[in-house]
């Protein structure tokens, strides 16, 4: 190993082989398992994606009934889990209370049986299942509330807001946040993608796989940029500021929060699926004031930085759906997160079916043959 072959956060090192999703960032085309994300957004739902992404193949009307069946049946969380997150401190963050809980699951359900696909099978259906629970759940107790149950009535997304709001959701909000879950199933090789993976390769239990890749995404370089877009909008404040307000952030060289991306070096098709979504909600529900604001500035900053390939990633419209939906701003890394058990799950799986240690080299820059200096001579 040599300084020449050393890439600081593994930049452009294949560290798999997948066949999970595929991204061509200067075309903007992303795929989950072959299938273009706008087919899948426009036909699917989030369960029968993350089917696809865990199985590898979209299942038959039979397997699909089976699965939401299960999903269903195994959606409640154990009273012991609901009385540890009472425990937590209201102040605590989202994200904190789901990677806790989500590592408690494997007290509950830790036999490690990684050769039956039974025990792969239960595993993927309990994490789809209940990670939105306890995401629910946490709101409503950090708020004083009891956790609402389940409704067993209700498909994913529906039973999701449901358990936020009390309330039955409206269908165009439930479909809309179905939409939203399926476009952050899976995006390749990302850091808590990569965290998942590496913890799988341990053959260490699936709970511990989730509970790590969440830890991961809660850093505010991954998960927690759309939080920061809707701070940005309400900064801009109204249509008129938003040519000054970029105008003083380049000068600055600050980045501009929402745009740009690694991989992405046009629109990010995520990011246009999400604007269409927005404009649904708004058509039904009134128009934000933010979105406005938004439209303007992915205007302004196109003519700027377009030539620098700076376009609406992911984030920039996401969180004016959630808004739009009632989803508080501290909650939407945790959306993110019940999205991409699905990614996270899927790439378990990969990683369990040609598993080596993820156990790369470093190259040492420190110091050799020190002596050791005892306590009392030491100054
Ligand atoms: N605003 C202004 N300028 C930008 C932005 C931006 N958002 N993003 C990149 N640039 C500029 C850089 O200043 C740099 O300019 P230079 O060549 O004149 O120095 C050039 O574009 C390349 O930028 P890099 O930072 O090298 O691009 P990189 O691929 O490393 O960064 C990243 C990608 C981290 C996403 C970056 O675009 C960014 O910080 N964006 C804002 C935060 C954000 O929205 N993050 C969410 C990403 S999506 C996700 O993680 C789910």
């Amino acid at each position: 190993m040599s300084v020449d072959t050393y890439r600081p956060g593994l930049e452009g090192v294949p560290a798999a082989k997948s066949s999970i999703s595929y991204i061509d960032g200067r075309q903007g085309i992303l795929e989950y398992r072959g299938i273009r994300l706008e087919e899948l957004a426009t036909q699917s739902t989030f369960l029968e994606t993350a089917y696809l992404l865990i199985w590898g193949q979209l299942p038959t009307k039979e397997e699909l009934k089976s699965f939401q069946h299960d999903i269903r049946y195994h959606r409640r969380i154990k009273y012991r889990i609901r009385d540890m997150m009472k425990c937590f401190p209201e102040s605590g963050h989202p994200m904190d209370a789901l990677q806790a809980s989500a590592a408690a699951l494997g007290l509950f359900y830790s036999r490690r049986a990684l050769d039956d696909p039974i025990y792969i099978r239960n595993a993927a259906i309990r994490l789809l299942a209940k990670i939105p629970t306890m995401v629910a759940a946490f709101q409503l107790i950090r708020q004083g509330n009891d956790p609402v149950q389940p409704c067993d009535d209700m498909d994913y997304a529906a039973n999701f807001l449901y358990m936020l709001t009390e309330r039955e959701p409206d269908e165009l909000a439930a479909r809309v946040f179905d939409v939203c879950l399926l476009l952050h199933a899976e995006h390749s090789m990302n850091a808590s993608t990569f965290s998942a993976m590496v913890t799988a390769s341990t053959l260490t239990d699936p709970y511990a796989v989730i509970a790590s890749a969440v830890g991961t995404l809660g850093g505010p370089l991954h998960g927690g940029a759309n939080e920061e877009v809707l701070t940005m909008l309400e900064e801009i404040g109204s249509v008129e500021n938003v040519r000054p307000y970029l105008e003083k952030k380049l000068e600055n060289k600050s980045k501009i929060m929402g745009f740009g991306h690694r991989v992405y070096k046009v629109k990010d098709p995520r990011a246009t699926i999400l604007q269409n979504l927005a404009e649904q909600l708004f058509e039904k529900f009134g128009r934000d004031v933010y979105y406005d604001i938004a439209i303007e500035l992915e205007q302004a900053v196109e003519e700027k930085l377009g030539a620098k390939g700076i376009y609406p990633n992911v984030d920039f419209y996401s969180g004016l759906v959630y808004r739009k939906l009632g989803i508080p701003t501290d909650m939407f890394t945790s959306i993110f997160a019940i999205a991409r058990v699905a990614g996270w799950l899927a790439h378990w799986k990969e990683q369990l079916g040609e598993n080596r240690i993820f156990r790369p080299a470093q190259l040492y820059v420190g110091m050799h043959d020190r002596p050791y200096i005892p306590p009392k001579e030491r100054t």
